[in-house]
């Protein structure tokens, strides 16, 4: 129906016949003439229409936003005082002789140049006018251009696309499941995958030696600007290698991609850091590299002190106390910031924040200003300082409680200085975090945790070692992590049947739970399974941060809302009752 797209018209076309299609941005009528910007997937051109040309000038008058058109016509120079430097397209016009109304439109419920007016609600449910808006078009645009470089780039290596199955058995990744109930089997459900975690390891065992997929992952947690009930994966596994062999091969990949899709050069090789580094200097396991500022571990200095708050974790093993010295942060923030502060790490837990300012570093106690002050003695005070490489004009805020507290909140805190004060490095930071320990310890339910998943390999090879003390054990996982973002995880896997089932029993599940949940993986296990790892990579994540998104909501073409439904098709509804009944379901009335 056309031969040439809107958004490719320029001056080399001049004087050239041209036939488009695309929908009205908008139509002007400047008494006599009439002009509509013409826009198509790859941008928008100025139609011009002469009354001289009456049957054209005539339909030109009846169109509105959004009706959708065939015209041909010739191309034309703009006169200067008219050219639009802001498009590209906009040296040039196009003078119509003929015009065919495709479909007429109503008014649409906003216009597309007011979307950033409207709530994200309204653009949900009317998603397919969102959809028209270029900054959504060119998103969704790079989203196709990564995922077939990514194909290329694997295929290229010699990976196999394999698919894995939507149906299946819970596999554990830490979130609830999503549950289909069948209608074959009365009373039985499928999961939908969390990950297809446990296939592509199968697939190791069936000798694929290199796998890859583009797939969707489901998860029922609560939901963030990073976070969907569906997701998508760049999910890979491969056969007989090492975590450095995977790193690098990962690490080039990802390289390539910045560079040719958005022509920016990460660092020739991605720092490596461990988690424990991590959380002693940013209180992440994510660190966000761009921030100047660190966490400066004091519980040796407070351990004698007066000062309770202090002391008491100092000497606690499971106690931290840290400073966080902010440069300039004396000067710039106000009393009401700090207080602000003190309010926000109370979000994590912290039960105050302490802070001393630095107005003149050269005079010791005295050029200090603190409610804390009179409890803190000379010598920490100036250990303090120097520890801190504090001057004039800083502030340093302190986290003084169990660990955990003290990491999160000053950790938080970092992230939230580092925006407010604009400390944050126009640049781009990857690195990979490491040596994670194999175990967390769940307070709520009294028993250990897989800090990555179950099957990640630790970083010992004797099952009775990890059986004796899981809690120090640490895994063989690795993180990679951009700007602050977890953009993909993975590990080297258990491929040992005796520490499998060590794993498994240090996690509270039993020998009954293990074979009902894992049987299959277990029995798997005993018919020569390669040493193998792979990683995932969050591709909704990822291209945000490609293309500067602040949610992973504007990079998803259909997506839930922070409760987990489609505004546009109203999914979840409630099911006939005939289908409940082939399903052997009775619904409950819920109890609020
Ligand atoms: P993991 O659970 O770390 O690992 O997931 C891998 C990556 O997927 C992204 N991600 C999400 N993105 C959007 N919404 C979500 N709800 C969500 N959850 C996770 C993150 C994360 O880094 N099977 C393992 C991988 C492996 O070990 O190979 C796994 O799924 O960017
Ligand atoms: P208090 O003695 O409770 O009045 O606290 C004195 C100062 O220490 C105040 O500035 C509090 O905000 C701060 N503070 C109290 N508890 C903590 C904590 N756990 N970590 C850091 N600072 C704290």
């Amino acid at each position: 129906m056309r031969n040439h797209y809107c958004g490719y018209l320029n001056e080399s076309l001049i004087d050239q016949e041209v036939t488009l299609c695309g929908w009205v941005n908008h139509r002007r009528d400047h008494g006599g003439v009439i002009f509509i910007d013409l826009r198509d997937r790859e941008g928008i051109v100025q139609i011009v229409f002469d009354p001289k040309v009456e049957s054209a000038f005539f339909v030109a008058e009846q169109v509105r936003n959004e009706y959708v058109l065939r015209v041909k016509g010739k191309v034309r120079q703009r006169p200067e005082d008219t050219a639009n430097p802001d498009l590209p397209t906009g040296q040039v016009e196009v003078v119509v002789q003929t015009i065919e109304i495709l479909n007429a439109s109503e008014t649409p419920p906003f216009h597309l140049d007011e979307a950033h007016e409207v709530s994200e609600d309204k653009r949900l449910k009317y998603r397919y006018i969102d959809l028209r808006r270029p900054d959504m078009q060119n998103r969704l645009q790079l989203r196709a251009k990564v995922n077939s470089f990514l194909r290329k780039f694997l295929d290229e290596q010699d990976f196999l696309e394999i698919e894995t199955p939507m149906l299946t058995k819970a596999t554990p990744e830490g979130a609830r499941d999503y549950l289909v109930p069948s209608r074959t089997h009365p009373g039985e459900f499928f999961a939908l995958p969390q990950s297809p975690q446990l296939f592509k390891q199968l697939l190791m065992m069936s000798g694929m030696e290199r796998y890859y997929q583009i797939v969707r992952c489901f998860r029922d947690e609560d939901l963030r600007a990073d976070r969907q009930p569906e997701f998508t994966q760049l999910d890979i596994e491969m056969s007989f290698i090492d975590e450095t062999i995977i790193r690098d091969l990962m690490e080039s990949m990802i390289r390539q991609l910045f560079k040719e899709m958005i022509d920016v050069d990460l660092a020739e090789s991605f720092p490596v850091m461990t988690f424990a580094e991590a959380m002693r200097r940013y209180g992440s396991d994510k660190p966000d590299l761009r921030i100047p500022l660190e966490l400066t571990d004091i519980n040796d200095l407070m351990a004698e002190v007066e000062f309770k708050v202090f002391a008491q974790p100092a000497n606690d093993s499971n106690g931290r106390v840290a400073a966080m010295c902010v440069a300039n942060g004396a000067e710039m923030l106000t009393r009401k910031q700090i207080d602000d502060y003190t309010k926000f790490v109370g979000i994590y837990g912290a039960k105050g924040l302490a802070y001393i300012k630095v107005n003149d570093v050269s005079t010791g106690r005295e050029g200090l200003q603190s409610p804390i002050l009179k409890f803190l003695p000379d010598d920490a005070i100036e250990k303090l300082l120097e520890r801190t490489q504090a001057k004039t004009g800083d502030i340093i805020f302190f986290g003084a409680d169990k660990a955990k507290i003290v990491n999160e909140s000053l950790g938080a805190l970092r992230l939230k200085i580092g925006e407010d004060l604009d400390l944050i490095e126009d640049c781009w930071k990857p690195l990979w975090v490491i040596d994670y320990p194999m175990f967390d310890w769940d307070e709520k339910e009294k028993r250990l945790t897989a800090l990555h998943h179950p099957f990640t390999a630790p970083d010992i090879t004797d099952p009775e070692v990890l059986a004796a003390s899981p809690e120090t054990c640490l895994s063989r996982a690795y993180d990679m992590v951009l700007n602050g973002n977890e953009i993909g995880g993975g590990s080297i896997r258990i491929h040992n049947l005796a520490m499998q089932s060590a794993v498994f029993k240090a996690l509270g599940i039993g020998q009954k739970e293990a074979q009902e949940k894992f049987g299959f993986l277990l029995e798997a296990l005993k018919y020569g399974c390669p040493p193998h790892g792979g990683i995932a990579f969050g591709m909704d994540r990822l291209i945000m941060l490609m293309c500067g998104a602040s949610s992973i909501r504007d990079v998803i073409a259909f997506p839930k809302t922070q409760t987990a439904s489609c505004l546009l098709t109203s999914a979840p509804s409630e099911a006939s009752k005939t289908q409940l009944k082939e399903l052997h379901l009775r619904t409950r009335q819920a109890v609020v």
